[in-house]
């Protein structure tokens, strides 16, 4: 098979990074994408940057023995914390997620962004180096949204649970002045009507998607990788858990979407 041909690899701590695949199945269409979807270890922001190395890695070598010519780690986690140490034990191009903190300081009215993201996110390294880089002009308002990924890789999406602990979380930012919500995890997206209730119209939410795909197809682009086969596309899926949310979550309409529960 000629390399453009191969498929873009994609992994997350689970379900979420769906929200990012999405964004690149759309912008490019003729790309055959593979998602790792490792919900059995899930939620990765509550465990030591080792940890999240040891399965960033483990992510990896299953992408790449399906000969995956680039990794989009569509976890913000595992981009904060790994990122680093798979662009120099690996020799494919990474593309990672950082939360849009830099995009949110340039729409800002109030000079006042918010946060919602996991531990091991706001705790990282490149996440500091990124907030520290802007400065002391804004002011980010953190939030650790902690339970968020547990409800979303359990279904319960629209729960009373969910709406609750939403609520707790994104409250106080308000009460802050915060007009710009930076949504830090790619499970997050799918939160984006339930938040909106809450923040109501004037605060804009930020996520990472679209400027994920513009980079992936940057990428292909520069490594003369972009798929031109007129064929279908194939979207491949595993998954290490039950696969009912991640099938809610795709939408199994179109027969290019193959899901098969493994072990690995
Ligand atoms: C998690 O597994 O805790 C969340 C994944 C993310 O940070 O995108």
């Amino acid at each position: 098979m000629e390399s453009n041909n191969l498929p873009i690899g994609v992994f997350d701590s689970g379900v979420g990074g769906t929200s990012i695949w999405k964004e690149i199945a759309s912008l490019l269409p003729n790309e055959n994408i593979i998602y790792l979807s490792d919900s059995k270890n899930a939620p990765y922001g509550e465990k030591s940057k080792q940890e999240i190395i040891d399965l960033s890695i483990k992510n990896t070598e299953f992408l790449l023995k399906l000969n995956c010519k680039i990794i989009v780690v569509a976890c913000n986690t595992a981009t904060t914390n790994a990122i680093k140490v798979l662009r120099e034990k690996y020799t494919q191009p990474f593309i990672g997620i950082e939360p849009a903190i830099k995009s949110a300081a340039l729409k800002t009215k109030t000079n006042t962004i918010g946060i919602l993201a996991t531990k091991g996110t706001l705790n990282s390294e490149l996440f500091e180096k990124t907030s520290n880089s802007l400065g002391h002009r804004i002011s980010i308002i953190e939030k650790v949204g902690k339970g968020l990924v547990e409800l979303i890789e359990k279904g319960k999406l629209h729960s009373n649970e969910m709406t609750n602990l939403l609520s707790s979380y994104i409250k106080p930012m308000l009460q802050n002045n915060v007009d710009c919500l930076v949504l830090g995890c790619t499970h997050y997206p799918y939160l984006i009507s339930q938040i909106r209730e809450i923040v109501g119209d004037t605060v804009q939410i930020i996520d990472s998607g679209e400027a994920v795909a513009k980079q992936t197809k940057n990428i292909l682009t520069k490594y003369k990788l972009l798929n031109k086969s007129k064929q279908e596309s194939f979207h491949q899926f595993y998954i290490n858990k039950e696969k009912d949310v991640l099938e809610m979550l795709v939408s199994k309409k179109s027969k290019s979407i193959n899901i098969i529960e493994k072990d690995f």
